[in-house]
């Protein structure tokens, strides 16, 4: 069963990307993954603006970024990581969930520019979210919440500011510190 998903992101330009890269990171935290490591300009005001959210609504999902991609998911495979690249010319997620949730470390990449071709092979398993052409949002979603199969949803955020009390109407935010 899949304990820890890390994600990958191929490309980011600052400025450009800014936008796209901090929504897959939040969107990465929320749905638990541990960490997101990005492959592009070091881009310090998006880290800190994700560095910002895990202050205040806690957790401990971390923002790096690396130079050379080849030689990080390299290591990463080294370090027992399943790769699954997430691409429209994949086999399809809701064929390939099962096989993938057989590993502990998962770590699904996902691109932003055009990836090397080489990324294919490297990974382990290409999986696509539909086979059309999407976002990396939609597609890191989709794919952590059937490889956690909803258990997502109850993940605990601790050691932050604050939390939200579910309501059926109106917000309900407590003060934690
Ligand atoms: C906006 S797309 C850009 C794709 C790029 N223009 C290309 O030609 O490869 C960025 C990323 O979203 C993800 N993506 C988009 N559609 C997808 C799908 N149907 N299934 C899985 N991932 C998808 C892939 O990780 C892709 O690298």
């Amino acid at each position: 069963m899949t304990k820890e998903i890390i994600v990958f992101r191929y490309g980011h330009r600052i400025v450009r990307d800014y936008r796209v890269t901090s929504h897959c990171s939040l969107v990465a935290r929320a749905f638990g993954a541990s960490r997101i490591i990005v492959a592009g300009e070091e881009d310090k005001s998006m880290k800190k603006s994700v560095e910002e959210i895990v202050e205040n609504w806690g957790g401990k999902f971390k923002v790096e970024f690396i130079d050379d991609w080849k030689k990080e998911l390299g290591s990463l495979k080294d370090k027992g990581y399943y790769l699954v690249h997430l691409t429209m010319y994949g086999e399809q997620i809701h064929k390939s969930e099962e096989e993938i949730r057989k590993n502990e470390k998962v770590c699904l990449i996902i691109g932003s520019q055009k990836v090397d071709a080489d990324i294919y092979k490297l990974a382990h398993k290409n999986v696509s979210v539909t086979t059309q052409p999407h976002s990396e949002i939609a597609a890191l979603s989709v794919s952590m919440d059937r490889i956690f199969a909803g258990n997502e949803f109850d993940k605990k955020f601790l050691g932050g500011k604050k939390e939200i009390i579910p309501q059926k109407q109106g917000k309900k935010v407590i003060p934690l510190k």
